[in-house]
């Protein structure tokens, strides 16, 4: 494989400067040399910003998963693709090898087209951490059908919603789930969402922790047996380079959640691509991204991204606290991995524990960590750098979003030089650039700005299922004929990237996307509340926390504020589900608001934050009086 990898900072900003004059001809030979193609493309790409339309490899016919398995199996035939390390230590791991995988895809693939499911037809996969799930996922786009996978921490409510907005036909999910010492019942918490879902004609389900569960007569199915009866084999559905791949819901400033479409050809190529050039991935490395593939992270950089290269992708069901809180760093030494891709907040909450816990481990095989999700805090980074990477692997701080389907921002390994909390340069392939308050493009270094991306690239997501105004609207509309990000950024003297945070209503909580909104919806459900805001504040291990600040409805005023906080957190929580409860709940007799109606979060964030050195101008507020009076209460 090729994909331009570049071995010094000269080379990097050559090869930069050639991708950003020649797109087209940069895009179309990373293509060309590096899959498997039924037909290749009439043209590389076709865009018209404005109104938020992106092509890419027009009329090329492929399938993903022709090149994330069929194509290694000669060569790569008996190598390990998947080591599945179980939650409970004491669990063998499982190694999978290419033909194996190709077995199990091919067997899953038989039975979901045995159970009527065709090309185009919405598959939720509701699923631990298993290799079940990378294994449906890959059946789902070996015949073409979009897999729209759901977080297994997510509520029966939430479920339902995005099983509706994309009418899926058929759910896989589990009888329930280990995480750490805790099991989940997902088969009882799909039972209740479905109550709601009439479109799913079929639940398969896999026996994972052997808890007792209900079957519906008719539409419910045990997996296994279905497996047992299956070819192992199948011809690949030959796909459109445009036709959907899968669709994963990510939060927005709306209570509904934004069903991110991304499709074949593009994802296929940029997940590929980025990941060869971040992770520097060698014949024999062992790779292991701690994400959940219910994230788009597990969908490029467990799942896709590795398989495309022919790696060895570690698939683990735990969590980093359990049985102990050396549990990532023995899994590390246990299988010798080389690239550790992770999460601040994982990070921040290891740091929190004596050194200890990673000392007693030999970390020696590693020669790349990673850093996703979030901003990642000056003192984090040193401590990832010594204690983990022991100042000797370079930490890829990368960053990206659900929408832009793979990494656009991130130091090249022994190339670019790192700095503690910068990702700092674009991909070849990427332009990114600061946009000032008049909406102007900013040109000048030492600069900040909203981060905007001026030309497209082939993993960007290419529409909202069923909601295309609001993709154009979301992102293609404030800076016109740009992608905007929703975060700001500061571009220091050399020209790196920092990324300061989300300048929109989204919260970054423990490296999960929460829309404020939706979180707001569900208090205001609750029936002694009037009125709600939400706004993030900094916590030293989640990065960010949520403070609510809440009215109550008279009828409310008199019941009990300690019993109240914890009703409204349990709705939360069984609304949308456990990550998005609020550390913090002040009531309030009002909300600080413009004339228009709307909430003026800034004042709210700076309350939060115990920063009253500034509001701005309050003068066009409604209620300037409100404000002190929050700030006199605050928690
Ligand atoms: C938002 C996207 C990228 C996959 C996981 C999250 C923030 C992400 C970084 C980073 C600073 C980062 C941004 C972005 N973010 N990576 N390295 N440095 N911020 O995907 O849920 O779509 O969230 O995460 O604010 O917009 P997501």
């Amino acid at each position: 494989m090729s994909y331009y990898q570049v071995k010094s900072l000269e080379q990097y900003f050559k090869h930069y400067n050639k991708s950003i004059r020649e797109p087209r001809k940069f895009w179309d030979k990373i293509a060309d040399e590096n899959f498997t193609w039924y037909q290749k493309w009439d043209k590389v790409v076709e865009f018209d910003m404005q109104e938020a339309d992106v092509k890419w490899f027009l009329n090329a016919k492929v399938n993903i998963t022709k090149n994330c398995i069929d194509r290694h199996l000669s060569k790569r035939g008996d190598k390990t693709a998947i080591i599945f390390e179980p939650n409970d230590p004491k669990e063998e791991a499982q190694h999978i090898t290419y033909n194996e995988l190709y077995d199990r895809v091919t067997k899953m693939a038989n039975v979901l087209k045995d159970q009527g499911i065709k090309k185009g037809d919405r598959v939720c996969i509701y699923l631990p951490m298993i290799p079940e799930l990378a294994v449906t996922v890959l059946a789902c786009a070996r015949i073409g059908a979009v897999h729209s996978v759901i977080f297994a921490g997510f509520s029966a409510s939430a479920v339902a919603a995005r099983i509706l907005d994309s009418q899926c036909k058929l759910v896989v999910t589990a009888d329930g789930g280990y995480r750490g010492n805790k099991t989940i019942e997902l088969k009882s918490i799909i039972d209740e969402a479905l109550e709601k879902c009439d479109c799913v004609e079929k639940t398969l389900v896999v026996k994972r922790t052997n808890s007792t569960v209900t079957m519906k007569e008719g539409r419910d199915e045990w997996l296994q047996p279905l497996l047992d009866a299956a070819q192992p084999n199948h011809v690949a559905e030959i796909m459109d380079a445009e036709d959907p791949l899968f669709i994963l819901y990510t939060s927005g400033s709306t209570g509904k959640p934004k069903g991110m479409l991304h499709t074949t050809a593009g994802y296929m190529v940029y997940t590929a691509y980025t990941f060869k050039n971040i992770f520097n991935y060698e014949e024999n490395d062992v790779y292991w991204c701690t994400a959940d593939i219910g994230w788009i992270t597990g969908h490029s950089y467990i799942v896709y991204g590795p398989l495309l290269n022919g790696a060895t992708t570690v698939i683990f069901e735990g969590v980093p606290s359990y049985p102990d809180f050396g549990r990532f760093w023995e899994v590390i030494d246990k299988h010798k991995v080389t690239q550790f891709y992770t999460a601040p907040t994982a990070i921040r909450s290891l740091a929190k524990e004596n050194w200890e816990w990673v000392d007693k481990y030999n970390l020696s095989s590693l020669k790349i960590i990673g850093s996703v999700g979030e901003p990642i805090n000056e003192e984090a980074w040193h401590w990832y750098n010594d204690h983990v990477g022991k100042k000797k692997s370079p930490i890829v701080d990368t960053w990206w979003q659900t929408e832009t389907g793979g990494i656009m921002i991130s130091p090249i390994p022994f190339v670019t030089p790192t700095k503690p909390t910068y990702a700092t340069l674009p991909l070849p392939g990427v332009q990114p650039v600061l946009m000032d308050e008049r909406r102007n493009e900013i040109e000048d270094n030492q600069v900040v700005g909203s981060l905007c991306i001026k030309f497209p690239w082939p993993g960007m997501a290419r529409t909202i299922w069923g909601d295309h105004q609001r993709f154009k609207e979301t992102y293609f509309t404030a800076y016109p004929g740009k992608y905007f990000t929703g975060d700001g950024a500061l571009r220091d003297e050399v020209g790196y990237y920092r990324i300061t945070g989300r300048v929109d209503d989204v919260v970054i909580v423990s490296g999960h996307n929460l829309g404020t909104a939706p979180i707001e919806d569900a208090i205001n459900e609750h029936p002694a509340v009037a009125e709600s805001a939400i706004v993030g504040f900094p916590h030293d291990v989640k990065g960010n926390a949520l403070y609510g600040f809440i009215i109550l409805k008279e009828s409310g005023e008199d019941r009990n504020r300690e019993n109240l906080k914890k009703e409204i957190n349990e709705h939360i929580s069984s609304h949308i589900g456990p990550i998005a409860k609020l550390d913090k709940i002040q009531f309030v007799s009002g909300l600080p608001k413009t004339r228009s109606g709307k909430i003026m979060r800034r004042i709210l964030r700076k309350i939060a934050e115990g920063d009253f050195s500034n509001f701005g101008d309050t003068t066009t507020l409604l209620n300037p009086e409100i404000v002190d009076e929050i700030k006199n209460e605050r928690l």
